[in-house]
């Protein structure tokens, strides 16, 4: 039997557990996966040594740390510096970034060119990356300017809410955790009303549920979608990588739709 665990703190609300677990029953592949509470995030290759484990997801807050003490990193998560996938592989740690292939995945039925992203966090340099590396070039809106230098020193557009002035975009993304335990939009009214009132999507990063952002969008008549989907393929990726890609990814994302069901 193959271990396998998400690492967070906190990380009682995960369902990564369901979607993996469900798909390791169907394909009758011998593999367990639970959640562990991580405080430290120092001690996360420690954690995952000391259990055995064959792969990890981690999540808020340890995806640096994740990035600092895996063997080898590979892909877009080089450059975002965070990872959400650990796989042991011949005894050295494996690391990816599924989060921003994930989002991508999440979004490809959609016909768009101009984008905005809401936040400069982790999430927002992982999606603002790989949407560049897809041939996009997104604007960043933050809140605040210090965490704007990362996306600056990449030659990305970006604005503090003060600088700001309206454009038109077909494709308004939040990764901020504006609306996830609270009431608030992810920037002030009166710049997000004329934005989202020429926008033809809004999608959050948050999920399994309706935020102040997506509730506005749809008051508004967009297109909108929430995070849910973004998890489904970021584990679907991430699934793949644990089981050294031996199935149908049609099939894995027909399970795990199927188990965000159950
Ligand atoms: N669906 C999925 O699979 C998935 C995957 C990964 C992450 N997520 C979600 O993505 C969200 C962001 O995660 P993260 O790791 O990127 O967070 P983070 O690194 O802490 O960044 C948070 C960003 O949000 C901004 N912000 C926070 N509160 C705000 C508010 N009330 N109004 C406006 N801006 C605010 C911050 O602005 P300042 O710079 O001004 O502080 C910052 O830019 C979380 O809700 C997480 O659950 C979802």
């Amino acid at each position: 039997m193959k271990l396998y665990a998400i690492f967070g703190n906190p990380v009682a609300h995960s369902i990564s557990p369901t979607i993996h677990n469900y798909a390791f029953m169907h394909l009758r592949f011998p593999g367990c996966y639970t959640k562990i509470l991580v405080q430290d995030g120092s001690k996360l290759k420690e954690k995952f040594l000391e259990l055995q484990l064959q792969g990890v997801n981690i999540t808020v807050p340890h995806k640096e740390w994740a990035y600092k003490l895996a063997d080898e990193v590979f892909g877009i998560a080089k450059e975002v510096e965070a990872v959400n996938t650990w796989y042991n592989k011949d005894g050295k740690i494996h690391a990816y970034n599924t989060d921003a292939p994930g989002f991508y995945e999440s979004i490809k039925e959609y016909e768009f060119s101009n984008i905005l992203i809401l936040g400069a966090g982790g999430t927002a340099k992982a999606i603002a990356l790989y949407l560049k590396e897809q041939g996009y070039d997104p604007q960043i809106l933050n809140r605040s300017e210090k965490r704007l230098a990362f996306f600056k020193e990449r030659g990305f557009s970006c604005y503090t809410w003060d600088e700001f002035s309206v454009q038109k975009y077909d494709l308004i993304i939040n990764t901020t955790s504006a609306g996830l335990k609270d009431n608030s939009l992810p920037a002030p009214q009166d710049i997000l009303l004329p934005l989202m009132k020429q926008a033809k999507y809004a999608v959050d990063v948050i999920y399994n549920k309706l935020t102040p952002f997506l509730a506005l969008a749809k008051d508004l008549g967009l297109t909108y979608k929430d995070g849910t989907d973004m998890l489904l393929y970021q584990g679907v990726l991430a699934f793949e990588i644990f089981t050294d890609f031996a199935y149908e990814k049609e099939y894995i994302i027909k399970l795990m739709k199927k188990s965000l069901q159950l």
